[in-house]
């Protein structure tokens, strides 16, 4: 019998987490079934019970739902407890829910082994201070950064990130109606600004020599990436890598096998 898996979240119709992992299975000929469920806000306890029920033994948890699954998750891995937010839910014999976040390690490994890119020391700028920018913050403190910047449309959110993740090292909200944020050498997008079209309303220069990404990939990053190009970035990426990267160390929990990206990142 295949092994059942599945990605909750609302919107899920165009997630391609299923083509992901069936994908990656293929490569240890592991018989594996990945389905999509919507599901919305509220009822992700009762609908993941009733997964692991019909013989589900994990799922991947996307917007807007990855705060809800660490908080009904019986034990939680660092990454996910210091986000307080889970992205992989793995069902134990005994009924318990474990919950990790992969996205920031999945933005790490990009980052690194795939961009090349150097991550000691960097200074690093953030727009967007919603749960995205959450789920990734922990990793980047743990990899030898010098800094974070956070800049928010509602600075008040900004400012409450960087008070809880102040513990894990320095971190600071920027005002950028007041000051410049400094100088960055790598800016990430987690705003959700561009499923709507909208690039960051900041000036351009703050992207001028630095490496650029978006969490988001496709279209929806299209805005940023065209911002970041015009202000002069020294390089220019969609959050694609980041997804498959994050799928992968989700399959490596489950599978305890990590799976070859390269085909995926290179279609
Ligand atoms: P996600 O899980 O995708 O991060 P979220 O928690 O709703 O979703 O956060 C969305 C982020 O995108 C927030 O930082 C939000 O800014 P606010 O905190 O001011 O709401 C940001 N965002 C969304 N639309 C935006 C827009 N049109 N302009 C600027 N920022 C925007």
């Amino acid at each position: 019998m295949a092994a059942l898996y599945c990605v909750m979240g609302d919107p899920i119709e165009h997630s391609r987490s299923p083509e992901i992992h069936r994908r990656f299975a293929a490569q240890f000929s592991i018989a594996l079934e990945y389905r999509r469920i919507n599901v919305q806000p509220g009822s992700l306890p009762s609908m993941v019970r009733r997964f692991a029920e019909d013989g589900g033994l994990g799922c991947n948890i996307t917007v807007p739902l990855k705060e809800e699954a660490a908080a009904l998750s019986d034990s939680l891995g660092d990454g996910a407890r210091q986000a307080g937010a889970a992205n992989t839910l793995s069902f134990g014999d005994n009924g318990r829910i474990h919950g990790d976040n992969t996205d920031g390690p999945g933005l790490l490994r990009h980052l690194r082994v795939n961009l090349g890119l150097e991550l000691e020391n960097a200074s690093i700028l953030i727009i967007g201070a919603g749960g995205a920018a959450r789920g990734i913050i922990p990793a980047l403190m743990g990899a030898n950064i010098a800094k974070i910047t956070l800049v928010n449309r509602t600075r008040k959110r900004a400012l409450e990130l960087a008070r809880r993740f102040a513990p894990l090292g320095a971190i600071r909200a920027g005002n950028p109606e007041a000051e410049t944020p400094p100088p960055a050498d790598l800016v990430i997008n987690a705003s959700s600004a561009g499923l709507a079209g909208h690039p960051p309303r900041l000036p351009r220069s703050l992207a001028a020599g630095a490496h650029c990404i978006d969490l988001a990939y496709g279209k929806a990053a299209e805005a940023f990436m065209s911002w970041a190009r015009r202000g002069g970035a020294r390089s220019t990426h969609d959050g694609w890598g980041m997804l498959v990267e994050q799928a992968a160390e989700s399959f490596a929990i489950w599978h305890d096998r990590h799976p070859d990206t390269r085909k995926l990142l290179n279609p």
